[in-house]
């Protein structure tokens, strides 16, 4: 994909089976420098150590502009570029929407606390990250936004996040329009089901909700649902989610900007 010395920054990618972190092992492997940031040191640093020598890390916070500023200052000397922001924070599955607010199941239960929380974890860090990096980034360089495939519609048991990652959706659409003039291209994924720690959470809380799921392992209650409703039969991978980051931020993808593609062996067309 010829992106050899090309500059990539990684947000939310410090745990090392997440998501983020299987983006920047795609990006590596082809010759990337890649910066990983996430709120936390030491998986961070521990996860950047164990993808490759061209992978750093930094504690930068996605949702704050001063911050990937800063993270932004960083890398510009380290390597004097940037080419390529990827948008991957996000706290997706670590809470159940109704849960957090401790009320029923009700979208209008949530209190805006709750409501707030998602919406700056899932969404005001795509926005703050790409304020203070894309004036940075290089003509010819791309946005990746991670998004969910609860972006693409009705979200019963997590509202807050699905209505987060429409935005997310939504936001992609509008700064590739303004970002077209400088050539730098903003693209997004829809993730379907992956098996990181968000995963993890969730199924740890549907386990105590649900009592079909009472005498399942955690694990297993993914499978289920997994199995539920994937046409292409499987969950996905964070490097499934990676080769498309990698494609999009590629020359192959020179004429590609604004475009949402689901990574989730069909499951949101199923
Ligand atoms: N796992 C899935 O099935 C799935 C499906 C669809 C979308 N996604 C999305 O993929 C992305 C990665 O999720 P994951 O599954 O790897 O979960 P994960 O919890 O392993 O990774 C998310 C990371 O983002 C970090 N983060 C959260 N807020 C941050 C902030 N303000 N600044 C910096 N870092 C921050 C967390 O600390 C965490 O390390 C998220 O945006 C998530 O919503 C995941």
């Amino acid at each position: 994909m010829s992106l050899v010395n090309k500059v990539v920054l990684i947000t939310g990618a410090g745990r090392p089976n997440g998501i983020g972190a299987g983006i920047a092992r795609c990006f590596a492997n082809e010759g990337a420098k890649v910066l990983i940031t996430d709120l936390e040191g030491a998986p961070l640093d521990a996860t950047a150590r164990a993808i490759s020598d061209r992978v750093t890390g930094l504690v930068a916070d996605a949702a704050d502009q001063h911050s990937m500023a800063r993270a932004a200052e960083h890398l510009l000397s380290l390597h004097g570029r940037i080419d390529v922001l990827v948008n991957n924070a996000g706290l997706g599955g670590l809470v159940l929407d109704f849960e957090e607010a401790g009320k029923t199941e009700s979208v209008l239960a949530m209190t805006d606390a709750a409501w707030d929380a998602h919406l700056v974890s899932n969404l005001r860090t795509t926005f703050s990250s790409s304020a203070a990096v894309s004036p940075h980034i290089a003509q010819h360089g791309s946005i990746v936004n991670i998004a969910s495939i609860a972006g693409l519609g009705p979200t019963p048991q997590l509202p807050a996040y699905g209505a987060a990652k429409a935005g997310v959706i939504h936001f992609t659409q509008t700064l590739a329009i303004e970002l077209a003039p400088r050539r730098i291209r903003v693209n997004c994924i829809c993730p379907g089901l992956l098996w990181t720690r968000a995963w993890e959470m969730l199924a740890s809380r549907m386990k105590t909700r649900r009592p079909a799921f009472a005498n399942m392992t955690e694990r297993q209650i993914f499978e289920a649902i997994v199995a539920e409703r994937t046409p292409l039969g499987g969950e996905q991978t964070p490097e499934d989610i990676g080769h498309l980051a990698v494609f999009y931020a590629s020359e192959k993808a020179r004429m590609i900007t604004g475009q949402v593609i689901a990574v989730d062996g069909g499951r949101s067309v199923a």
